[in-house]
């Protein structure tokens, strides 16, 4: 197969979506691999290794979307590159589509086959493409917290893990999935007093099994979250209801009980956030304050660790792309539940049921273009 990888062209997005040892893997298997020139370049990977690799390096977007019968994406496509488009075209990235019908209006007139990464399910109804991005901001919301809870930066002036003779800071986490998980791993190491609230059982003895001793569960509830807010330090929302805004955990009088220079970040920003007063920030300006309490609400935070977020993801996409490149997206789609569940659009027609749902189209089942 022929496959193209454009250089991404989202504001700030610096990831790739494939690796110079992806593109190898590719290789090997018999494919095409055209890299658009620097499209690595951000994640630390230069034009050079994909070289090596055997990857064939092309000057401009343009030849890479005429070339390839496989457009190998991380974000979804921007206006620029709709024109680009062509009939048939695979496209294999993130796309989501229900959080904006201009990319859904363009993509059912390009009449392409979008694959998108977030749709891709197992049959334990686990989402392969978003857990990776999901350990990155789990992981990052503690990094992100435990500075600014330093004094120059706004927060409480203390330190994560306390030291002897010091009570350490307080951890606070809405929601113990993959965020949460990932979270709690990052503030207990660095020796913080660390509770996760979630409203599955199963799942919070799951965490109590596998949790070191400086992580407790507790049940996720409004009288819980009031008795615990006033003494902490910093609180992450990790809250995710699938499909659904993420419900207000958090509400605006609720800031008046938290101590001066409390941090909240709310990594559930794409779903509208779970504290009531989270409003989508960038990396350019993450932050802003209200009552005293310091919000980091960026709702792209795997991009601004673009070369762990790039292998992250290329490291969970690359068997479905070279199980696609090997057999076409439509035979990899009869054979595979995980991959037929990633279809959203086929030929102009909608075949992914919520997307048709949320912008009152047409639904198609998918099994019509197979
Ligand atoms: N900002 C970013 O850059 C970024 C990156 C990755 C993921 N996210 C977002 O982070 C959020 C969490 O993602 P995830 O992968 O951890 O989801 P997940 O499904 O793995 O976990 C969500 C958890 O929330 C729990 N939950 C549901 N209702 C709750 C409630 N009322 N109180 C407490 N817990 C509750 C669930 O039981 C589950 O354990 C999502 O909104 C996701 O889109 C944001």
């Amino acid at each position: 197969m022929l496959i193209g990888v454009p250089k991404e062209i989202k504001n700030n997005e610096n990831r790739v979506a494939l690796t110079p040892a992806g593109a190898k893997e590719l290789v090997k298997q018999g494919h095409q691999v055209y890299l658009q020139e620097n499209a690595g370049a951000e994640s630390g990977f230069g034009n050079e290794l994909y070289r090596k690799a055997g990857a064939t390096i092309l000057p401009s977007i343009e030849e890479i979307y005429r070339v390839a019968e496989m457009i190998l994406k991380v974000k979804e496509p921007i206006e620029p590159e709709y024109p680009l488009i062509r009939e048939n075209q695979l496209l294999f990235t993130y796309f989501h589509f229900a959080s904006y019908e201009p990319l859904t209006k363009a993509m059912i007139n390009s009449k392409a086959v979008c694959l998108a990464y977030e749709t891709v399910e197992k049959a334990d109804r686990s989402l392969p493409l978003l857990i990776p991005m999901s350990e990155v901001a789990g992981r990052m919301a503690v990094q992100k917290g435990a500075n600014y809870l330093e004094k120059p930066l706004g927060g409480r002036g203390i330190l994560l893990g306390g030291v002897p003779g010091t009570l350490p800071a307080k951890v606070l986490i809405l929601g113990g999935g993959v965020v949460g998980t990932h979270a709690a791993l990052m503030a207990a190491g660095l020796g913080a007093d660390v509770t996760i609230l979630d409203v599955s059982l199963p799942r919070m003895r799951y965490l109590a099994d596998m949790m070191p001793p400086n992580v407790k569960t507790m049940m996720s509830n409004e009288y819980n979250i009031r008795k615990l807010i006033p003494s902490a330090d910093l609180i992450i929302g990790a809250v995710l209801i699938p499909g659904a805004k993420a419900p207000h955990l958090i509400t605006r009088d609720m800031l008046k009980e938290m101590l001066p220079g409390t941090v909240l970040v709310d990594v559930a920003v794409d779903q509208g956030g779970c504290i009531e007063t989270c409003q989508p920030t960038t990396h350019e300006n993450p932050t802003y304050v209200i009552d005293g309490v310091l919000h980091y609400c960026v709702a792209n935070m795997p991009g601004a660790v673009p070369y762990t977020s790039t292998l992250a993801l290329t490291n969970a996409t690359l068997p479905y792309v070279l199980e696609v490149a090997e057999k076409g997206w439509k035979n990899a789609a009869i054979q595979n539940p995980e991959l037929r569940a990633g279809l959203n659009i086929i030929d102009g027609e909608v075949v992914y049921k919520a997307v048709a749902d949320t912008f009152s189209l047409e639904y198609v089942p998918v099994e019509k273009h197979l």
